[in-house]
């Protein structure tokens, strides 16, 4: 099976989880800088990729791979989240695309992932409309800098899990616990997304939605209902208002019940911009409906306790299929846009020889390959992640690399996953 030509086949990190040297160049603080979630752990050191950046594109060169994604630290950029401008931050970056461009290796730049900078969320952060402002000046320095070298721009990563676990749940940085406050997050990311597609000139970009396929548990109405809203709340909130210009009624309705009119919401906020989808894409959710829970009525079980199927070390159900699905229908409901899977990947405790990714990531490239095959315009694969990294909350022990790292002593160590999927982007064949 080979793919259409000019694929990408890609890996994806983002600043704060691999680079630690949180003090570096001038770099401000972000809301993730000391922030231990449940683990405890925090992302001082992280990869020390900032240090080590110069091996780890050399990493990228030998495993084989056409393609990184990787965010730019606004901190670093703007310590403050507005002018001025730190000048070592820029170019840090700049260094970096020229390595990566010199190797081979084209960079795709995600412009917020997490590491919002504290003085904006002094001011509110997210829930403040003034931050969507810095977003757009933020947005437009990195085109100037790096448009001449940089084509494929990602504005901003997952709005669903930075807005519900950061401002709703507390897991995430800031640590907020506010469903409402979540709901204007989310919304001023969205409308950031839209005002920063209005700066671009030249080049491409999109957004990276943490998309999660539902399926009702069982053929009850009611279980039918409760896949849907699930839907609604993880994907059509934000697929309807970056793809179609609006947010869908049904949903909309739902959240009013709940939070009051979300009367941030202003005329003209949101319309749809050429622009490629980025599936961030883990797995699926089987639904049943559970009247009365809150925030909304339903449950997604647990695959590990109440489904009977196979599973990654990190317990969520194996669903290549389903990323098939997904696909599809994206085309079938918002029409033939331009897709990356801009994210794929499972912990596997297992390295170097770590047969469960292998499987996994030609399962589901073959789910990608089947929906090219059924007509989806799907024009790359970023592997999450290129190395072990701190992941959020739950700290260093979800491991999610192709690379080992060994947090002792930095080590990076291929993993049999890292040569095989080399070995299929150099082939750009299963
Ligand atoms: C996604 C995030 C990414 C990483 C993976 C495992 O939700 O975008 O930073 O944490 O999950």
């Amino acid at each position: 099976m080979t793919f259409p030509d000019g694929f990408l086949w890609g890996v994806a990190t983002s600043a704060f989880q691999i680079e630690g040297s949180l003090d570096a160049d001038g770099r401000g603080p972000s809301i993730w800088d000391g922030f231990a979630g449940e683990s405890g752990d925090t992302g001082d050191v992280a990869c020390d990729h900032y240090r080590r950046w110069r091996g780890d594109v050399e990493l990228l060169g030998e495993l084989g791979v056409n393609a990184y994604r990787f965010s730019l630290a606004w901190p670093r950029l703007f310590p403050t989240g507005r002018a001025p401008l730190e000048p070592r931050g820029l170019a840090h970056y700049d260094r970096l695309i020229d390595a990566l461009l010199e190797r081979g290796v084209e960079p795709v730049v995600t412009l917020f992932h997490w590491d919002l900078p504290q003085a904006l969320q002094d001011e509110g952060g997210w829930r403040n409309r003034g931050t969507v402002d810095a977003f757009a000046e933020y947005a437009r320095t990195c085109f100037d800098a790096y448009g001449d070298r940089v084509s494929r721009w990602i504005t901003i990563n997952e709005p669903w899990v930075h807005g519900i676990l950061g401002h709703a749940t507390g897991e995430h940085a800031p640590g907020e616990k506010d469903f409402r406050g979540a709901l204007q997050a989310i919304h001023h990311m969205l409308l950031g997304h839209g005002w920063a597609m209005g700066e671009l000139d030249g080049g491409e970009a999109g957004m990276a939605f943490s998309l999660f396929p539902t399926y009702p548990a069982s053929d009850d109405a009611a279980d039918r209902e409760a896949a849907r809203t699930c839907d609604g709340y993880h994907n059509r909130w934000f697929l309807d208002a970056v793809l179609k210009g609006s947010y869908p009624d049904d949903m909309r309705a739902l959240f009013e019940e709940r939070v009051g009119e979300l009367d941030f919401v202003r005329d003209g906020d949101l319309a749809s911009h050429e622009g490629f989808v980025g599936v961030n894409y883990y797995s699926r959710g089987v639904v049943r409906a559970e009247p009365g829970k809150e925030p909304l009525p339903y449950h997604v079980l647990s695959a590990r306790e109440e489904l009977d199927v196979p599973t990654t070390d990190g317990g969520y159900e194996i669903a290549p299929g389903a990323l098939t699905d997904l696909l599809v229908r994206l085309r079938a409901d918002y029409g033939d846009l331009p897709i990356y899977i801009t994210e794929n990947g499972a912990i596997y405790y297992d390295a170097p020889h770590d047969t469960g990714r292998v499987t996994f990531v030609h399962e589901h490239l073959a789910a990608v390959q089947s929906a090219i095959e059924q007509g989806v315009d799907v024009r790359g694969y970023f592997h999450w992640s290129l190395m072990d990294n701190f992941e959020w909350a739950l700290g260093y022990k979800p491991r999610f690399g192709l690379v080992h790292v060994d947090y002792e002593t930095q080590v990076r160590t291929v993993k049999d996953s890292g040569r095989e999927y080399g070995r299929i982007a150099r082939s750009g064949a299963l």
